[in-house]
């Protein structure tokens, strides 16, 4: 049965469109993404959807509580019967309610070897920090702060004459790469939580190595 995969962005949109070409492609076989939602107005991914010919919500949360915002956002989630969430570059936090809607169903990428540098500007904390090597992560969505279990993470060097733009786009890239591979991975079921651990199934590993 295909599955159905709802993404919510602020922004650019460029996760989500990496999402979409890896649907396409076959390489996260058997689904669809049903719907594309947005907290902001004339967000570019919400245009990036329309061109691909994506269904999508632009749903605004200013002057809204967090959970009564949320609320909003699941009820449409519902309606489109969405089996996984993906957050890509959705700049907000989400309410208990809105978890407990999805339990281990939501998952976000964040531009960071969490849990070092969680929340704004992960790129830039990372270069005045002066790490060597930053990266990204995929995790499982809890009610707190790029939190929750992970899933998988890259690795990229951080170069002496890195600019904010040169880290951000080599990051970026694994970002493409590594959503895809969570979310094929998650959407087959082959993986378990134990405690803080997502460990991969033999069957995933297999087919991984086989690649
Ligand atoms: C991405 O770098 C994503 O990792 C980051 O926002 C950017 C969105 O770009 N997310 C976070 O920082 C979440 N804490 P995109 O709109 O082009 O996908």
């Amino acid at each position: 049965m295909t599955k159905r995969i709802g993404v919510l962005l602020s922004g650019r949109g460029s996760n989500f469109e990496a999402l979409a070409e890896s649907v396409a492609a076959g390489r996260i076989p058997n689904a669809e993404i049903a719907v594309v939602i947005s907290n902001r107005e004339g967000a570019p991914g919400i245009e990036r959807a329309r061109a691909r010919g994506i269904e999508t919500r632009v749903i605004p949360s200013k002057g809204l509580e967090r959970e009564a915002y949320d609320r909003q956002v699941v009820a449409a989630l519902r309606e489109k019967q969405v089996d996984l969430v993906c957050l890509a570059g959705f700049m907000r936090l989400l309410s208990p309610y809105f978890v407990a809607a999805f339990p281990n169903r939501i998952l976000n990428i964040h531009p960071s070897l969490l849990p070092a540098f969680p929340g704004l500007e992960a790129q830039r904390q990372a270069l005045e920090y002066g790490v060597k090597w930053s990266g990204c992560t995929v995790h499982i969505v809890d009610e707190n702060l790029d939190a929750g279990p992970i899933v998988t993470q890259a690795v990229v060097p951080v170069l002496d004459d890195d600019t904010l733009e040169t880290l951000a786009d080599r990051i970026l890239k694994e970002e493409h790469r590594i959503y895809s591979e969570a979310v094929r991975l998650v959407l087959e079921g082959r993986f378990r939580i134990e405690g803080r651990r997502v460990i991969q199934t033999a069957a995933e590993k297999r087919r991984a190595n086989e690649a």
